[in-house]
């Protein structure tokens, strides 16, 4: 029986060529997998029928959008995850639930290897491997780019002599990968990493010097999951599409970092996530208002070893899935609304409302009704400071 090969397909030029290719390179047939986890564009039938028309002996798309939102997105807000305290983990999420697909489409086409179009130095390809290594251990791997040597210039002879239904003229500058999270922009004239981002390269925001009218919106959240804007239910879909929106037309949350890949290169990287940052903003505020101070401080650490988990490609691994159930324990208190407003380029909280605050005016107050007894600040100054205290006694008797 001929083998098959499950390709990561997106619709673009290079895996429009890489089903031929691989047919080529490997005598297997190819069967085509795209998954929707909002990056927008054209629609899901049109890229099915593409895939057909570049010879992939099948050809099957997936609406992952609300699972993604749900199931990756989440988690991620939830974790307050910032990569080097900056970008959103935008690609990095997206990779597990497109692998979760990749693996499923392996199995029910019977494949016996899964294809992807990431180059060797990126992070994606690691992302994309060990997950299928994790979920479908006896699958193969293969990355015509990296592996059988899919160059771009190859790419675009190859879908020319066989006349693919595929532009090849239209030349992006840029590698962008997109979803509902976020929008990443790397390479070309950004690799200089003195040149300041050009207006092209810019979709989910716009330029925050000219925002309009200050917006301010009121999101509520359950177990740190956005369940309504301004009193109206929305799914984490919802959420993230109308946070997208707003904060984009703002300008908020555009991201500019070199950034440290897991293979060791530093990278300049070019993000947008209005409606994660966003949220991630509102979020972080209700967590201050809601999760006790030593809980809090721990998660900090925590979420950023969740972050760097999921950024290094470790998404089903045992220890992610630990911390994932620490994470899922603080948030049971963080209920409540958050004022945010956002205006030129900031989303800025200005109000927080929640039955579940640990905030006590009667502690905090320092007008009339104040229920906090100064004088015994005192003796816990004294005790805190003692091991302190004794400590620099000793070095002055040394005299160091
Ligand atoms: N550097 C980011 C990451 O590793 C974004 C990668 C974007 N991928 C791309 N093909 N442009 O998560």
């Amino acid at each position: 029986m001929t083998e098959r090969v499950v390709l990561a397909y997106s619709g673009g030029l290079d895996t429009s060529v890489a089903i031929g290719w691989i047919g080529e390179a490997t005598g297997a047939e190819v069967i085509a997998v795209a998954v929707d986890v909002g990056q927008g564009g054209e629609d899901l039938e049109t890229i099915r029928q593409r895939a057909l028309d570049c010879g992939a002996a099948e050809a099957y798309v997936a609406d992952a959008r609300d699972e993604f939102a749900a199931e990756y997105c989440m988690p991620a807000l939830q974790a307050n995850g910032l990569y080097m305290n900056a970008y959103p983990l935008v690609s990095a999420v997206s990779r597990p639930v497109i692998t979760k697909h990749l693996v499923t489409a392996a199995k029910k086409f019977g494949a016996t290897t899964v294809a992807h179009g990431c180059t060797g130095k990126g992070n994606d390809q690691v992302r994309f491997e060990v997950g299928i290594q994790t979920l479908g251990p006896d699958l193969k791997c293969i990355a015509p780019v990296r592996d059988l040597a899919l160059t771009r210039e190859k790419a675009i002879d190859y879908a020319e002599k066989n006349n693919l239904p595929i532009a090849t003229t239209k030349k992006n500058p840029y590698s962008i990968d997109q979803n509902v999270w976020g929008r990443a922009v790397e390479t070309g004239y950004l690799e200089d990493i003195w040149n300041a981002p050009t207006k092209d390269v810019y979709d989910y925001t716009d330029d925050p010097t000219f925002s309009p009218a200050p917006d301010t919106a009121i999101i509520t959240f359950k177990e740190g999951i956005p369940v309504a804007i301004d009193g109206q239910a929305v799914t984490p879909l919802e959420a993230i599409q109308i946070m997208n929106r707003r904060a984009g037309s703002q300008g908020v949350g555009r991201i500019d970092i070199v950034e440290d890949r897991l293979v060791g290169i530093k990278s300049r990287e070019i993000y947008e996530a209005p409606g994660a940052m966003a949220l991630i903003i509102a979020h972080q505020e209700l967590e201050n208002v809601t999760i006790e101070r030593e809980q809090a401080r721990f998660k900090k650490t925590v979420g950023q070893r969740w972050t760097e988990l999921v950024y290094d490609g470790q998404w089903f691994s045992p220890l992610k899935k630990s911390l994932d159930a620490f994470i899922l324990d603080t948030q049971k208190m963080v209920n409540g609304e958050i004022r945010l407003e956002m205006h030129g380029g900031r989303a800025t909280v200005t109000g927080r409302r929640s039955e579940t605050s640990l905030y006590d005016f009667n502690l905090a107050t320092y007008d009339e009704g104040d229920t906090f007894d100064q004088s015994q600040a005192r003796g816990f100054i004294e005790l805190f400071g003692m091991s302190s205290k004794v400590a620099s006694a000793r070095d002055q008797r040394l005299g160091l």
